[in-house]
């Protein structure tokens, strides 16, 4: 009883020993169909799927690198989002390499076609691990079977293409926004071996192919271009954690340019009309506080809602983008008519008239800024700020003036003007509004005495209003003249520094 049961150990021991070393056969097989080729051909006896390929040179027999050779063909691009720094892409990645434990055209001569196979096949073969270096994610493209084609060819030639979806950093530089440049890598990287297991070529033709009907809609591509360098990850850096050495690592950079199109139409153009209405202000009499404040204030809104829909889009970078030059000198354009309305309004409040040496901008200006100027050391000082005393109308020369020499008051049309001359005694309503001809006509004062002081020869007087008239006069060229500068300033930087 018991020998039986030794037999039939022993021959138990003996099938499974005969499994255990049973390799099945390469001879014939010719007639073999693809699954049972490739199930022999990985077989565990011959085939380790963690072992890379090898070859050895010819003459000492030291172990090659495996050169793996990659190919890019871009379908899809996302448009850029500046906000989060990054990008999209959709990419069939082909990965081509040698391995001579899969070659087949000796043991099966007739079979001329590769074995073709998708995840399945792949998952029985050893695949060189590469990843995006700057990916944020990334997934292989397909609903149900993931898009991969993995090819064997008679040689052992192993292609694997898979389609690949990814979102990529991009650390753009965003100064010249939006006339900006941008140049977004994709890096590709050996994960597990270094150089001196695994080197990635760039197939060398083609390497990489944009779809012809890529189309972005807020960048024009200017061309792409492939790099091979290498990664050196130490014990600093960690970038390989633990694996000090050098990684092999492939790069594709395209080149984009902004299409400034849609700035132009809704940012630039849009903001130099804003400022030109901000003129506007200019034609309107220097009393008329209540429309001059509208416009200011109504045209500073406006252009800081554009500009900060504008901002909205871009990450919050520290550094000054052009359109920041541009939105900061536009406000400057919109808030210096606002300023140039408190100055003229100021200045046609006041009572006291003006000595001018010269009818220049200079010393207008001077006379106007001080007006306790040598010619006045006698008259009472007024402080620039504070608001004339009604009471103190009859020494007020302008009035003193019009009243001793009775000069017309049709050469004053404007009524608003009148308003704070009517309450002086010497004038009547009815006469006010008889005349439209020419404001303050200067040679109508040049010439004329002024009360007990004596005029020297070029000496002119001017009234406030003549001053705040003249301000604006000159306004009306500056700014729009000043506006043009800018431009030329910003559109010279933009286009060609
Ligand atoms: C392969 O199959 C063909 C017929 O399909 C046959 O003639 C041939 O002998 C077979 N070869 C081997 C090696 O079995
Ligand atoms: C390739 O990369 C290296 C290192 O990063 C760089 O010096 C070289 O300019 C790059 N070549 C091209 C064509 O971009
Ligand atoms: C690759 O790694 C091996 C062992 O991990 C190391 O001996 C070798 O120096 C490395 N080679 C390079 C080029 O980093
Ligand atoms: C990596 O490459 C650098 C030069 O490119 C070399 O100095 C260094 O020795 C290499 N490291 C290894 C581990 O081979």
């Amino acid at each position: 009883m018991s020998s039986l049961r030794f037999a039939i150990f022993l021959l138990l021991a003996a099938t499974v020993r005969a499994a255990d070393t049973d390799c099945p056969s390469l001879n014939d097989a010719d007639n073999l169909s693809q699954t049972q080729l490739i199930e022999r051909l990985t077989h565990g006896c011959r085939y380790d799927r963690l072992e890379r390929p090898v070859s050895y040179t010819e003459s000492n027999g030291a172990r090659l690198p495996i050169d793996v050779y990659v190919r890019a063909y871009i379908y899809f691009m996302q448009n850029l989002e500046a906000h989060d720094l990054q990008f999209k892409i959709h990419v069939l990645l082909q990965l081509r390499y040698l391995d001579p434990r899969l070659t087949f055209r000796k043991v099966a001569p007739k079979r001329r076609q590769p074995i073709l196979g998708e995840k399945q096949l792949r998952d029985t073969l050893w695949m060189p691990h590469i990843f995006l270096a700057n990916e944020r994610d990334s997934s292989l493209l397909g609903t149900n079977e993931k898009d991969i084609l993995t090819s064997i060819s008679p040689d052992g030639t192993v292609i694997i293409s898979s389609r690949i979806k990814a979102t990529l950093y991009c650390w753009m530089n965003l100064q010249k926004f939006p006339f900006d440049e941008q140049q977004c890598s994709t890096i590709l990287e050996s994960w597990m071996y270094n150089t001196s297991e695994l080197v990635l070529h760039w197939e060398q033709k083609r390497p990489i192919t944009l779809d012809p009907a890529l189309h972005l809609t807020e960048y024009m591509l200017h061309g792409a271009w492939s790099n091979e360098t290498v990664v050196n990850a130490d014990l600093n850096d960690l970038r390989h954690g633990a694996f000090a050495g050098n990684y092999s690592s492939l790069s594709f950079t395209v080149h984009l340019t902004r299409q400034v199109g849609f700035y132009v139409m809704d940012y630039f153009l849009p903001s130099m009309l804003i400022v030109a209405i901000s003129w506007v202000s200019f034609w309107l009499q220097a009393d008329q506080a209540p429309p001059r404040i509208m416009l200011g204030t109504s045209t500073m809104l406006t252009f800081i809602t554009l500009a900060s829909a504008q901002g909205k889009t871009l990450p919050k970078v520290s550094y000054i983008k052009v359109s920041e030059v541009w939105f900061l000198g536009c406000t400057l354009f919109i808030f210096g008519s606002l300023i140039e309305f408190a100055f003229v309004n100021t200045i046609w409040r006041r009572k006291r008239n003006v000595d001018v040496k010269k009818m220049n901008s200079k010393h207008i200006l001077k006379s106007t800024l001080s007006p306790r100027s040598k010619r006045r050391a006698t008259g009472r000082s007024r402080s620039f700020c504070v608001p004339p005393a009604s009471t103190q109308k009859e020494n007020d020369p302008f009035n003193n003036y019009l009243t001793v020499h009775n000069i017309p008051i049709h050469t004053i049309h404007e009524h608003e003007a009148v308003d704070n001359l009517s309450k002086s005694t010497s004038f009547s309503s009815t006469t006010l509004n008889t005349g439209d001809s020419m404001p303050y006509k200067k040679a109508d004062l040049t010439s004329v005495e002024m009360g007990e002081e004596h005029h020297n020869i070029g000496w002119t007087t001017l009234t406030p209003q003549e001053i705040s008239m003249w301000i604006d006069r000159k306004a009306r060229c500056i700014f729009p003249l000043a506006f043009l500068v800018f431009n030329a300033f910003f559109w010279t930087f933009v286009y060609v520094v």
